[in-house]
């Protein structure tokens, strides 16, 4: 090994020491308090001795062609909007904000932290710049005033904050829901009350007291005065039809992401924990729909291919935003019946209904108009007979008219005990083409998310210490091939040790 791998090695050991001191000190207060490692088991309600809270006999609603009983938000995270990347990140979000927003049209957006980077030009130390939450502003107030927007701080919305009073903390001056944050200190909720039920969303922000500077900065940190209003606020959950729960921190706070998405179903609490992947880098946007309570996802890339390059800082001295141009997605597609069986919570949604339903539902986000889209359905392969059509809305003025499609279909024909597969399949004229697979059954059930190494690490209890910052990694590894063993042990080490980067929304 080369000197500067040694050196490297012996930084990766000191600041693993480091970590784990610093982990230490900052969960002091949970120890303290019993509660033990994983704050969030003391949310998990115990397992209902029947199987499901939902029984089919006096169901009375079915799930037909008519595009109600159903409603959709969109999630996005780390931004990381900054003032020196002149790939991704600012240019990502505006995309979403100009392109994707009006075509998915979401009844809000949810940003779960990292918006902005508060990164050096050489990515080594932090610092809040005003101009990068200048951008996150305007680009909210000028592209999206209309929508809904519900957003929380993720670690590098903490860097070097002494308080959340400092004039530093930009989120407070910067962010859309400061007000509720600070008001909730540090949780804040809201509702959806549509006729058919009514749904709730709660934001937490897991930001250390004190923020640390990197690269001692990824431990999400819940007081237990935080965690005693989080069990408070989550209590009455069953006059809900359903709780989101968004938070920049995997509850587990011991997550290793490579910009994979990790998802996990957690059989204590009956609930998913589904990491989103990156707005900054990878593009990634989640949209979530439920559909007769039965929740699915998709998660979207942007067409990263159709950017041209961007001002870092795409503000005029007017203070308007330089938009980019309009992109053109390929058509988004996401399934809501029948529901993907590797994410179904047997506990929580009416998975019966699926058995029951007349209609194969499913949304077309696209801006090309519907009649100008070609759609094929396959069950198992097989066409479906019937060719879907979009389903109008009955009443004038639908305050939220859903794209949604709809094909009958009779789900009784089907195998109940086996797993089958959906495929969809969305052409535009001019030949992009949009698609969504999954697996459901008839039975209720669910299956296992083969999730891989993401799953095992997420779902996994070791004792978490975060050593080492990926973007080391990533920019020691691109520049400097000799550093390549050095990267192995590095990736190594957070493995074992584990880290936590990822997002996380618990539904
Ligand atoms: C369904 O309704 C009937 C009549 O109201 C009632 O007797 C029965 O207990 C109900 N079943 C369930 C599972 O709630
Ligand atoms: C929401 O919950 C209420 C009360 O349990 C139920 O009557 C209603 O059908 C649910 N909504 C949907 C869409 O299932």
């Amino acid at each position: 090994m080369t000197k500067s791998s040694w050196t490297w090695l012996f930084l990766v050991f000191i600041c693993s020491l480091r970590a784990c001191y610093l982990y230490w000190q900052s969960t002091a207060e949970l120890r303290a308090t019993g509660s033990g490692f994983v704050p969030w088991h003391r949310f998990h309600q115990p397992a209902s001795p029947q199987l499901s809270p939902f029984s089919s006999e006096n169901d009375t609603t079915i799930i037909d062609s008519t595009p109600s009983n159903l409603f959709y938000f969109t999630q996005i995270s780390d931004l990381h909007l900054s003032k020196f990347r002149a790939r991704g990140h600012t240019l990502h979000f505006l995309h979403f904000v100009r392109s994707i927003l009006p075509i998915v049209n979401p009844n809000f957006v949810v940003v779960t932290g990292d918006l902005t980077d508060a990164k050096d030009i050489r990515r080594i130390t932090s610092q809040q710049y005003k101009e990068e939450w200048d951008v996150y502003r305007q680009t909210i107030e000028q592209g999206a005033q209309y929508m809904p927007w519900y957003d929380m701080r993720g670690n590098h919305d903490c860097f070097d904050l002494p308080s959340w009073q400092s004039h530093v903390n930009f989120y407070r001056t910067h962010g859309k829901s400061a007000d509720l944050m600070e008001a909730g200190q540090g949780i804040y909720e809201w509702q959806l009350t549509p006729s058919y039920g009514k749904y709730r969303f709660v934001a937490i922000d897991a930001c250390p007291k004190r923020g640390p500077s990197r690269p001692f900065n990824f431990f999400g940190y819940l007081t237990s005065k935080t965690m005693d209003r989080l069990a408070q606020v989550l209590q009455p959950e069953s006059h809900y039809n359903h709780t989101f729960v968004f938070s920049h921190y995997p509850t587990t706070t011991m997550v290793f992401g490579l910009g994979e998405v990790l998802k996990w179903y957690d059989p204590n609490g009956h609930s998913l924990e589904l990491e989103l992947g990156d707005m900054m880098a990878h593009g990634v946007y989640r949209i979530v729909a439920v559909d007769h309570d039965l929740i699915s996802f998709v998660d979207v890339e942007l067409p990263r291919k159709q950017f041209a390059l961007h001002p870092t800082i795409p503000l005029k001295p007017n203070g308007e935003i330089l938009w980019p141009a309009r992109i053109h997605p390929a058509p988004i597609v996401l399934i809501t019946n029948p529901k993907d069986a590797r994410y179904a919570l047997p506990h929580k949604e009416p998975l019966h209904r699926i058995q029951q339903s007349q209609h194969i539902r499913f949304l077309i986000f696209s801006h090309v108009p519907p009649k100008d889209l070609e759609v094929s359905v396959m069950i198992d392969g097989e066409p479906h007979p019937v060719a879907a059509t979009r389903s109008i809305s009955k009443t004038t003025h639908p305050p939220h008219d859903p794209p949604l499609w709809t094909a009958p279909w009779d789900p009784s024909q089907l195998n109940q005990a086996r797993l089958h597969t959906i495929d969809i399949r969305v052409t535009t004229p001019d030949g992009q083409v949009g698609k969504s697979s999954t697996v459901f059954r008839l039975d209720n059930r669910r299956v296992r998310i083969a999730g891989g190494p993401g799953e095992f690490i997420i779902s996994s209890n070791m004792i978490i210490v975060v050593s080492y910052t990926l973007d080391y990694y990533y920019y020691y590894y691109l520049t400097d091939k000799k550093m390549i063993l050095t990267s192995l042990i590095c990736i190594i080490t957070c493995i074992t040790l584990s880290i936590n980067l990822n997002s996380s929304a618990q539904y």
